[in-house]
C-alpha cells in the first residue's frame, strides 16, 4: 500500500517540485484543533502561570515573583491553577494579600468559570459583603458573608470591567506567538471561539477580528489557518460578514458560525448535572443561559445558514442541548448543518446514542480527561464517573462524528498528546485506564484531529487529508514505524508544512 502511495506521488512531480527524503518518517495531515481561544492562549504566554502548581507556597511564590516586577496599581494577571492539584482547598485572597498591598490581582482558575481576586481587585471592583450573587454566579464567601476572593462564572463580570484592555499591540503579538506554538506542535489550523468564558463581551470577538485577524491578514503575518466562531448573541452580524465575504475570508480565515453557553464547568462545581454533585449536596451545576434564549438564538442562528456549537459539560446539559437541536431540526427542516456540542463530556443514558442519530458533532478534549479524572471521581462518585465521562467510543459506535480539541489555554495545544490521551485514557498516577472501553485506536483518534475535525467546522472539502485536490498542510512525525506509533501513540514533531511550505522548524 505504502508503495503504491510513493508511486502516484512522483508520478504527480513536475520539474518545480522539491523532492524530500524523509528517511521513511511517517507523514500525516495538518493537525486541526476543533476548540482552542486562540488570542488568550497567546495573551497568557506573558502572564503568571500557575499551570501544575500543586502546593500552595508554591502558589503564593510564584504570585510574589511577578509583583516583584509589577509597577504600583497595575493587575498582575494570568491563572492556569487546579486547587485539586494541592488537595482541593479553594485560594483564598487572603494567601496573596500581604504581599500584594499595591497590585489587583486576579487569577484564573485553569477551566477559565472560576477566578481568585485579592482584596485590592476587589475593593477597586466594590464587591464586599453586601454584594449580591449576580443571576448564574456566586461570590464565595466566609461563614461571615466576607467575600474570600473567588469570583465563579458570571460573578467575574461584577471585575472584569476594571481590568484594563489588553492594547491592540499586546493582542496581535498574543496571535503571532501562540500561532508559532501551535505550529511547533503540528497544528495548521485552530478553531478559534474567541474569549471563551459566559459573560464575556461579545464585542471583544469582534474587535479581535477586525483589530487582529483582519491586521495579520492583510499584512500577511497568518501562519496558521483560523476558523472563526463568535458569540451567538451575535449571530445577525456574522450572517452579514458572511453574506458579505464568503465563509473563506481568505485562504487564512474562516468564517465558522456561533456559540452560546448552556452550563459551567466540572472542575468549579458548576456543570449542570441531574444528580447533585457529591462533595455538595444541594449543588447540581448552573445553567448559564435560559433555555428560551438558547432555543430562540439556536433557532435564528439555523434558519440564517449559520453552524451554531454549543458549549455543555454537564449530563442535564448535553441533553438540554440535544432537545434544542431536535426541536430546531423539526421547525427548520433537515438540512447539513453540522450542529455540534463542545466538551459533551458527561451523559446520562442514551445520550452518545443521539449524537449519532441526529447528526451531532461531539467536540471534545481528551486532555480534559487527564485533568479532570481526580476531580471527577471525586465530584461524581466513583460509580456515575465510571459510567458517564468522555464515552469517545461509545460516539463513534452510534456515527457520531467526534471531533479534537484542546480548549487550549485550558489544556495545553498538543494534538500528539491528545491522540495518545484517547488511545490509552491513562490519568496521571493511575494505573489503568479510565473507562478501558472507551479506549479510541490510533487511526479513529487521528481522524479525529485531521478529517473529522475538517468536516465538524466545514473545511473537509480543503483540509484533513493528504488528497488531491486539498491544501498540502501536513506533518512529519519523528517515528518511521507505523506500527510502533499505533501500539503506543508516541511520537514528536519534526515538521510542520502549511500550504507545501514547511513553517516549523
Ligand atoms: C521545466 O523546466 C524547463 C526549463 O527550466 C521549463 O522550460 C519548462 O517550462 C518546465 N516545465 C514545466 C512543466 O514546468
Ligand atoms: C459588612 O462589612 C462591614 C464592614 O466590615 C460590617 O460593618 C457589616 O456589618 C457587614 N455587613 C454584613 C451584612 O455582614
Ligand atoms: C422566543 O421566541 C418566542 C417566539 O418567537 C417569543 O414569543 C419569545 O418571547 C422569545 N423568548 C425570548 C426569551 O426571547
Amino acid at each position: 500500500m505504502k508503495h503504491v502511495f510513493v508511486f502516484v506521488i512522483q508520478e504527480l512531480a513536475g520539474n518545480g517540485t522539491e523532492e524530500l527524503d524523509l528517511g521513511g518518517k511517517v507523514v500525516v495531515p495538518g493537525f486541526i484543533d476543533s476548540h482552542v481561544h486562540l488570542l488568550y492562549a497567546g495573551l497568557q504566554m506573558a502572564r503568571v502561570k500557575l499551570q501544575g502548581v500543586n502546593r500552595k507556597d508554591e502558589f503564593v511564590r510564584k504570585i510574589k515573583e511577578s509583583v516583584r516586577y509589577a509597577k504600583e496599581d497595575s493587575w498582575i494577571l494570568g491563572g492556569g491553577w487546579n486547587n485539586d492539584l494541592w488537595g482541593g482547598e479553594l485560594p483564598l485572597a487572603s494567601w496573596i494579600d500581604d504581599i500584594t498591598p499595591y497590585n489587583p490581582v486576579w487569577l484564573y482558575r485553569m477551566d477559565g468559570h472560576m477566578g481568585l481576586a485579592n482584596s485590592v481587585a476587589l475593593k477597586l471592583s466594590g464587591i464586599s459583603n453586601l454584594t449580591k450573587d449576580p443571576e448564574g454566579g456566586t461570590i464565595v464567601r466566609t461563614v461571615d458573608g466576607e467575600p474570600t476572593g473567588l469570583l465563579t462564572d458570571s460573578a467575574r463580570k461584577l471585575l472584569l470591567p476594571y481590568i484594563p484592555e489588553d492594547t491592540v499591540s499586546e493582542r496581535r503579538e498574543a496571535l503571532l506567538k501562540a500561532s508559532s506554538l501551535a505550529l511547533m506542535r503540528g497544528v495548521t489550523t485552530v478553531v478559534d471561539f474567541g474569549r471563551y468564558y459566559p459573560g464575556a463581551s461579545a464585542e471583544l470577538s469582534w474587535k479581535d477580528f477586525s483589530d487582529v485577524y483582519q491586521w495579520a491578514d492583510a499584512s500577511e503575518k497568518m501562519i496558521i489557518r483560523v476558523c472563526l466562531f463568535f458569540p451567538m448573541e451575535t449571530w445577525s452580524r456574522l450572517h452579514e460578514l458572511i453574506e458579505e465575504k464568503g465563509r473563506a475570508v481568505s485562504q487564512w480565515i474562516y468564517l465558522g458560525g456561533v456559540k452560546a453557553f448552556a452550563d459551567g464547568s466540572l472542575g468549579s462545581n458548576s456543570a449542570l448535572f441531574y444528580e447533585p454533585y457529591a462533595n455538595e449536596p444541594h449543588n447540581y451545576g448552573l445553567q448559564v443561559t435560559e433555555s428560551e434564549i438558547l432555543s430562540n438564538m439556536t433557532m435564528a442562528s439555523d434558519k440564517s445558514g449559520l453552524q451554531v456549537a454549543m458549549h455543555a459539560i454537564g449530563d442535564k446539559a448535553n441533553d438540554l442541548i440535544l432537545d434544542i437541536y431536535e426541536s430546531v431540526v423539526s421547525t427548520n427542516g433537515i438540512r447539513d448543518r453540522r450542529f455540534r456540542i463542545e466538551h459533551a463530556q458527561h451523559f446520562a443514558p442514551g445520550a452518545a446514542a443521539r449524537f449519532g442519530r441526529q447528526g451531532i458533532v461531539a467536540s471534545v478534549q481528551p486532555l480534559h480527561l487527564l485533568d479532570d479524572a481526580d476531580s471527577a471521581t471525586k465530584k461524581l462518585g466513583m460509580d456515575r464517573a465510571q459510567k458517564e465521562s468522555f464515552l469517545f467510543r461509545s460516539l463513534l459506535a452510534s456515527n457520531a462524528l467526534l471531533a479534537f480539541g484542546s480548549d487550549w489555554p485550558v489544556a495545553d495545544i498538543n494534538p500528539l498528546g491528545s491522540i495518545r490521551t484517547a488511545m490509552k485514557r491513562i490519568p496521571p498516577a493511575w494505573d489503568d485506564a479510565w473507562i478501558p472501553s472507551e479506549c479510541l485506536t490510533l487511526n479513529d483518534a487521528l481522524k479525529a484531529h485531521t478529517i473529522s475535525a475538517a468536516s465538524a467546522c466545514f473545511l473537509d472539502n480543503d483540509l484533513g487529508s493528504l488528497s488531491p485536490g486539498k491544501l498540502a498542510d501536513f506533518v512529519i512525525l519523528s517515528t518511521d514505524s507505523w506500527d510502533d506509533f499505533a501500539a503506543e501513540g508516541s511520537a514528536s514533531i519534526e515538521a510542520t508544512y502549511v500550504s507545501g511550505v514547511r513553517a516549523y522548524p
